[in-house]
């Protein structure tokens, strides 16, 4: 049990998934820290953790809101099996203890039937042996009827097969469907952090003499930068590792439940055989083989049932925290979103790096590459000459809003590849000598701000997204409408399924018996009236029939 269990939460761990990702962004810049509410929020719900399961009414954060508050309003055997009102929350144990209540019924009657059946097969087989003189009835009503129910108990376990094995086809695709999905929009994620990096590292040529680029900035983008290449590549080995468990699991469930119906599909239609030809042993050794079985497919009945349970509420709860994006659940530990305003406030940031990387290199054209310095003026001379530079087109105005690019100015795009034909030749001491207003080192630094400005322009929305969750709410707007209804529907068939075979097995099972045993005496009978008809003498010790 405890490995199902392990299985159901590696599934949940899809969600982790952002988690890394958020988590290793939140150092990256002291405005990206939590805010103390939530820190507050986290604090308390430990403190609900750690009470452990003698409380008596687990308190529940007024402020939050509590994730498929409907769905989870479930009897919780950790708690006296008073409701539990926590919601949806994966941390908490006693959600998991109420969803796994569900199931109980059939984990009881598991239980029963291992024992009752037992017993009774314990007591056939007692019978068999020491009351096999009893006189027994023959009645052609009985033998008729417990062969028409062995007919109907077969094509129903038959049918429950079909729906088992169509309804596992269903639900094995549609899961990967959604894995694919997720590891999809994480692959996204690590490839577009990626990308964030390689503008970044740009960063390091900017530690060269002309341009001025404040210390400060220098390192906290090169702190960024770092954080972000290390929270890509923790998301790719994550999901890549996470991605291999989730399919292994889903692989097991399919070949499991294969072979399940195989097996109780050959069950049923051997025991009808050998019941029909009245081969009492392997009907006995198959009713020992279905007696096993039909204990785990109760078992198997209730997981599938919490499976279902976990999933309905996981896709609701997914809803509502999409629906309600201010208000504070028990999402907020695996998904450490910053409010909106933080978020602004990174955006805001972002584009104040975007606008002053191209600003200072802009001035540096007017001010510097564009005018003809008489020697003697030594950091700024460096004999440029030849056409003047044209300057660059910021993508913002100093306000920050949108700027349109005037007619003279080059756009970014293509901006290195302008600034490059002006480049001049240098001496070693770094004086031009041929015509151009820009020494390469020069060059390779401006082109290095263009390129960080241009990257932070392009990724910087999608960093902020990140940022606040509204990356990963579209990822579980996505779920909920597009995977949620397939995931709940096969598993519900599964489910189905189980419980249908479990049922007319069970059922079929016990008149293999009935009937074999009526076959026996009808076919007893039969042999006595012949033998009677011939006159032969009845053997002192055969049961004598009465009709
Ligand atoms: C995700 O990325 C890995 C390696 O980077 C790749 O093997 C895999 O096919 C990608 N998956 C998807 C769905 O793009
Ligand atoms: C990352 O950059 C490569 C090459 O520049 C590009 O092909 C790819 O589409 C980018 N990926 C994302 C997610 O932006
Ligand atoms: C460049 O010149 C402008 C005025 O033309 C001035 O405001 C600015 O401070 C100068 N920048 C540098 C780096 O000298
Ligand atoms: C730069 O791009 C613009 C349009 O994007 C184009 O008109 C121009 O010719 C390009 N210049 C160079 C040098 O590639
Ligand atoms: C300055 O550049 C010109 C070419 O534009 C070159 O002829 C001249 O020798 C250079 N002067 C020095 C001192 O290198
Ligand atoms: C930015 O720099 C990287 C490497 O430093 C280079 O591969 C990329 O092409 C550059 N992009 C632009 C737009 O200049």
């Amino acid at each position: 049990m405890s490995c199902k269990w392990q299985m159901l939460l590696s599934l949940l761990t899809i969600f982790i998934f952002f988690s890394n990702f958020t988590y290793g962004y939140e150092g990256a810049d002291s405005h990206f820290q939590s805010t103390p509410l939530s820190d507050e929020f986290r604090e308390g719900r430990n403190e609900v953790f750690a009470e452990g399961p003698n409380i008596v009414e687990a308190p529940v954060q007024s402020s939050s809101l509590i994730l498929a508050a409907e769905r989870t309003y479930r009897k919780d055997p950790l708690n006296g099996f008073k409701r539990y009102n926590g919601g949806w929350n994966i941390d908490d144990r006693h959600y998991w203890a109420s969803v796994a209540y569900t199931a109980f019924p059939f984990f009881i009657t598991a239980l029963i039937w291992f024992v009752i059946f037992g017993l009774c097969l314990l007591f056939i087989c007692v019978c068999s042996r020491c009351c096999k003189r009893e006189p027994y009835g023959y009645s052609s009503m009985a033998y008729a009827l417990s062969l028409i129910f062995l007919a109907l108990f077969t094509i129903a376990a038959i049918i429950g097969c079909v729906i088992l094995y169509t309804g596992q086809e269903k639900f094995h695709s549609s899961t990967l469907n959604t894995l694919d999905y997720v590891v999809h929009q994480a692959n996204v994620t690590a490839d577009t952090l990626m990308n964030v990096s390689v503008y970044l590292a740009a960063a390091k040529q900017l530690a060269v003499d002309r341009i001025l680029i404040p210390a400060n900035v220098q390192t906290d983008i090169d702190y960024v930068q770092t954080k972000i290449t290390s929270s890509a590549s923790t998301l790719s080995t994550k999901t890549a590792d996470n991605k291999d468990n989730v399919e292994h699991l889903i692989e097991s469930v399919r070949t499991a439940l294969i072979v399940l119906s195989v097996a109780m599909l050959a069950l049923t239609f051997l025991g009808f055989v050998f019941s029909i030809f009245g081969m009492q042993v392997f009907v006995y050794i198959l009713v020992i083989f279905g007696w096993i079985l039909i204990t785990g497919t109760l078992i198997l009945c209730g997981i599938f049932l919490v499976l279902h349970n976990v999933t309905a509420d996981t896709c609701v709860a997914m809803d509502e925290w999409i629906q309600n994006p201010t208000a504070h659940t028990a999402l907020d530990d695996i998904l450490p979103c910053v409010d909106y305003a933080t978020a602004q406030e990174t955006l805001t940031k972002s584009k104040e790096v975007t606008y002053n990387l191209v600003d200072i290199v802009n001035q540096v054209i007017t001010n510097v590459s564009n005018i003809n310095f008489s020697p003697n003026f030594a950091p700024f001379y460096y004999n440029q000459s030849g056409p003047v530079l044209p300057i660059l087109c910021n993508l913002f105005n100093p306000d920050l809003t949108s700027h349109n690019c005037g007619p003279a100015e080059v756009d970014l795009n293509n901006a290195t590849q302008v600034l490059n034909s002006y480049v001049c030749q240098v001496s070693p001491s770094g004086v031009c000598v041929t015509p151009g207003r820009l020494t390469p080192t020069l060059y390779s630094q401006m082109a290095a701000a263009v390129n960080m400005s241009y990257g932070l322009y392009q990724y910087g929305p999608f960093l902020v997204d990140l940022q606040n969750c509204d990356f990963v709410r579209q990822t579980f707007g996505d779920i909920y409408n597009v995977h949620c209804p397939g995931l709940l529907q096969y598993s519900k068939r599964v489910y189905v399924g189980l419980v249908m075979v479990t049922v007319a097995v069970l059922l079929s099972l016990t008149f293999w018996i009935i009937y074999a045993r009526e076959r026996r005496h009808r076919v007893y009978k039969k042999e006595h009236i012949s033998k009677l008809d011939e006159g032969v003498e009845v053997e002192g010790d055969k049961p004598t029939h009465e009709e």
